[in-house]
């Protein structure tokens, strides 16, 4: 595209000389006044303005003033053209705000370089001009996404500390819950050792008195007095048994039961276990055995060993009928010794074998049942051993007899903090 040159001249000859010569590369728009200059500086918005001035009505200073005063104008270049070459006259025209002039009669090649050099400057200046702009926008846009960015940071801040909030808060929640159910099982614990000792403590004395009048110290019996004080004496020793096993299970799961491990001859436990076992096996015609392989010392808790052996062979007895067996059997393996009590009894279902090992857990737990017990037997036993390092476990067919195995393994591993036997599980 062409610059635009507005050429301003009340002298339609000068304007036509000019012309003459820009044509054929500016377009050239003319201006016989002042006035009519004004009006075209706005509708054509030329690239450079060359002014006369000595007009009538306004003259140049007074129109450069203007061009130079409207913010839509003012950065067009105004070069003045003039007869006069005084330099008052050139004073007047920087002052009025003109970049450039040239005197009358124009010098032909003066007029187009300054074009030249004008249009250059313009050129740079509209450049300038456009990536100030360019910049702005850009400034603008990014201020904007700055915004934006700003607003969401600020919204997922809240959302952030909110949801910390609500974490806290249910943090606390749970910290207060689980204090409770630690301080509601303390308790229960508690109660239980509580309960259960002072349950056992009248215990004593009535058994002992038993004993005393049984014996005949307070006289001579009757048969039927005898046999009513034996019954007397024989719920005792439930009632002691049981209120014992309570005991012993609160213990075990505060892990407050105090094991004393001595160096034992496991062999020596199984034959004395046995041994007070048969006469209970005798009288219900049940063939009691024991075999075993000798085996190293071993650190454990010769009572609480003997409890799980006897609590064991007391379930065969009760669980076989006459004319079966039960046998018993220790044997080392690598690491352990092993230890198996195996009946010809009534055996358990799959699906019962498993929860065995829960407190108050039985096959038959209905009112009327054939079996006495409370269930706790095998868990005292599970948590004796557990104690020990191993493990206890159950092999079972129903019809036809159940082995109960446990292991003990040779080397303790001393626990020094209280071993807590979640019996629940
Ligand atoms: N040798 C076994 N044969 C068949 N069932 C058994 C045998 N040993 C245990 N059980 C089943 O497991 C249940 C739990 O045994 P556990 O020794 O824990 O309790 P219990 O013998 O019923 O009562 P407690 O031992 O407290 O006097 C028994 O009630 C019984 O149903
Ligand atoms: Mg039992």
């Amino acid at each position: 595209m062409k610059a635009k040159i507005l050429v301003v001249d009340d002298e339609p000859i000068n304007v036509r000389l000019i012309t003459e010569i820009l044509t054929a590369d500016y377009e050239i728009i003319e201006a016989s006044g002042g006035k009519e200059a004004i009006e075209k500086m706005i509708s054509e918005k030329p690239d450079i303005v060359l002014l006369d001035i000595m007009m009538p009505e306004i003259n140049g200073y007074e129109v450069c003033k203007k061009i130079k005063q409207n913010e839509l104008t003012r950065f067009t270049p105004v070069v003045m053209v003039t007869a006069l070459s005084e330099s008052e006259d050139k004073v007047l025209a920087i002052e009025a705000g003109a970049d450039d002039f040239l005197t009358k009669p124009i010098n032909f090649i003066e007029l187009i370089t300054r074009v030249k050099s004008l249009l250059r400057g313009k050129h740079f200046y509209d450049q300038l001009i456009e990536s100030r702009e360019r910049i702005a926008q850009q400034n603008e846009a990014l201020q904007k996404a700055r915004d934006e960015l700003e607003v969401r940071v600020r919204e997922r801040t809240a959302e952030l500390t909110k949801a910390n909030e609500a974490l806290e808060c249910s943090n606390e929640f749970s910290k207060t819950a689980n204090i409770k159910l630690k301080k509601a099982d303390e308790i229960k614990t508690q109660f239980l050792s509580v309960v259960s000792h002072e349950l056992r403590t009248p215990l004593t004395p009535i058994k002992a008195q038993l004993q005393m009048i049984l014996a005949g110290y307070f006289g001579e019996l009757t048969e039927k007095q005898k046999k009513s004080l034996d019954m007397i004496m024989r719920n005792t020793l439930r009632q002691d048994r049981l209120v014992g096993d309570i005991l012993d299970i609160s213990k075990l799961e505060a892990g407050e039961m105090k094991f004393m491990m001595t160096r034992s001859n496991l062999n020596e436990v199984i034959v004395n276990a046995v041994e007070t076992m048969i006469p209970l096996a005798n009288p219900k015609n049940v063939i009691l055995t024991l075999k075993q392989d000798i085996i190293p010392e071993i650190l454990l808790d010769k009572d609480r060993i003997t409890q799980v052996i006897v609590n064991l062979i007391n379930n065969a007895l009760k669980f076989t009928d006459s004319g079966g067996t039960i046998d018993v059997e220790l044997s080392g393996a690598k690491d352990c010794a092993i230890i198996k009590v195996k009946d010809t009894g009534i055996g358990i279902k799959k699906e019962d074998q498993e929860r065995l090992f829960r407190p108050f857990v039985q096959v038959d737990s209905s009112y009327g049942r054939k079996y006495e017990g409370s269930g706790l037997g095998l868990a005292i036993s599970k948590g004796i051993i557990t104690f020990h390092g191993g493990k206890i476990w159950i092999e079972s067919e129903e019809g036809k007899g159940s082995t109960f195995q446990f292991t003990i393994p040779y080397i303790y591993e001393n626990k020094d903090e209280k071993v807590k036997v979640n019996l629940f599980e």
